[in-house]
């Protein structure tokens, strides 16, 4: 989140449900070292009371054209602002600023700026899905403005579907990405993503597994997404997934093979971030083991290893990523393994690290090329790391 530190931002709060959560966007990006003035629309005070972000943000929150310290609020905060971030962003948001009805503060400074706007709706599944709010986002969209997707999930009343805020994470992403100037930096570029850590039947019950949560891969895929590629995520763990992304559900090593082989014939760009079992039972018992049968002895056998296959058919103009979970020798055994598995790219992780690796919101990585350089990214969130390796990827592809 370095972009941020030392920009304007202005954080458009409107009245739904999850205007709670700007509350968390609001902090995160003070801390960040922005400067943050937040507006609020009449009817977000019915869901979240000012004081809160007036304490949280970098001046008193602003709520009307006409009751604010300067006479012409929306042309000071719209022309002064580097990114305007709405969230949420309702239905009625939207449409008044598809049609410039700029009839509150918060329309108003939106058609008073020119910086980049970023909008992340929420609303009711019904709400988002109805033609006028598609055609209001489509309209946006095709002005520049980035939309952060809603997710799918538990909405307002105990309902489950599409129109849920995007969470705090993909959201700072996309502020971050804005202010990068990366925003679309893999628009046209089908990227593939393996996520998860496969199971493998020791039974018809029992299962060979691993630690992984699958939580790197997502942010790998959602960032990749969020800048413009087509992106299919290969998975064994069941996600919140952004629409969007291509999902393809796996659970052993041998249907990721499948899968990943398969998805890297057409892909440009190929991340296997999956944590992919080494060893399988030679053979898997069709029914359940019963323990009256004592201590059964299970025979392994290697897995076929995907990214040594993957390498050994990539394609002139396809860029190879592969991960390296370490517990000693972190950069010589990642060496190893880009090299021998014939990969643009490394992310090493010492797993044996304090909040790093499996199941973690955080990592640290040293990301190493296969020109010799190499880039430490220190603990951060598994978003901002999966911006970290986008950006070494299109480093790569762009090296003459
Ligand atoms: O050699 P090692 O298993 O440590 O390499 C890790 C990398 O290889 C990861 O990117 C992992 O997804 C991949 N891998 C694989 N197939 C296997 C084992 C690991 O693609 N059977």
């Amino acid at each position: 989140m370095e972009s941020v530190r030392g920009r304007r931002i202005v954080l458009g709060v409107s009245g739904g449900i999850a205007a709670y959560k700007s509350v968390e966007v609001c902090r995160r990006l003070v801390d960040a070292g922005a400067h943050v003035s937040t507006i609020l629309t009449e009817d977000a005070h019915r869901f979240i009371g000012p004081v809160t972000l007036s304490a949280l943000s970098s001046e008193p929150v602003h709520t009307s054209l006409w009751d604010d310290t300067s006479p012409i609020p929306h042309t000071r905060l719209g022309q002064n602002a580097d990114l305007i971030v709405v969230a949420p962003a309702t239905a009625r948001v939207l449409a008044a600023y598809a049609m410039g009805l700029s009839h509150d503060l918060l329309i108003a400074t939106l058609i008073a700026t020119r910086a980049q706007v970023v909008v992340c709706p929420a609303m009711h599944t019904e709400m988002w899905e109805h033609p006028s709010v598609q055609d209001n986002v489509a309209l946006l969209r095709s002005r520049g403005v980035i939309v952060v997707e809603p997710q799918s999930g538990r909405l307002a009343g105990g309902d489950v579907g599409t129109g849920r805020l995007a969470d705090v994470d993909s959201i700072l992403n996309a502020i971050d990405n804005a202010l990068s100037g990366r925003t679309r930096d893999l628009e046209g570029l089908s990227v593939v993503v393996s996520a998860g850590g496969t199971r493998e039947p020791i039974d018809a019950v029992r299962v060979l597994a691993n630690r992984s949560s699958g939580k790197q891969g997502y942010a790998i895929a959602e960032q990749a997404l969020a800048r413009g590629a087509q992106v299919t995520l290969v998975t064994t763990v069941d996600r919140v997934t952004l629409p969007g992304i291509t999902r393809v559900d796996v659970e052993t090593a041998q249907q990721m093979f499948d899968a990943m082989t398969a998805q890297a014939e057409h892909a440009d760009i190929v991340v296997m971030s999956a944590a992919v079992a080494d060893f399988r039972p030679f053979v898997a018992a069709a029914g359940k083991i019963k323990k009256e049968g004592g201590v059964p002895e299970i025979v392994l056998e290697p897995t076929p290893d995907i990214l040594a296959a993957l390498g050994a058919s990539k394609r002139k103009g396809q860029t190879l990523v592969g991960f390296a979970a370490e517990t000693s020798n972190l950069v010589d055994n990642a060496k190893g393994k880009l090299a021998r598995k014939n990969l643009d790219l490394i992310v090493a992780n010492d797993v044996s690290a304090e909040g790093v690796g499996f199941s973690h919101d955080t990592n640290a990585v040293t990301i190493l090329a296969a020109d010799g350089s190499c880039r430490q990214v220190g603990l951060s969130s598994k978003h901002a790391i999966a911006t970290e390796v986008l950006d070494s990827v299109v480093k790569v592809r762009s090296a003459p």
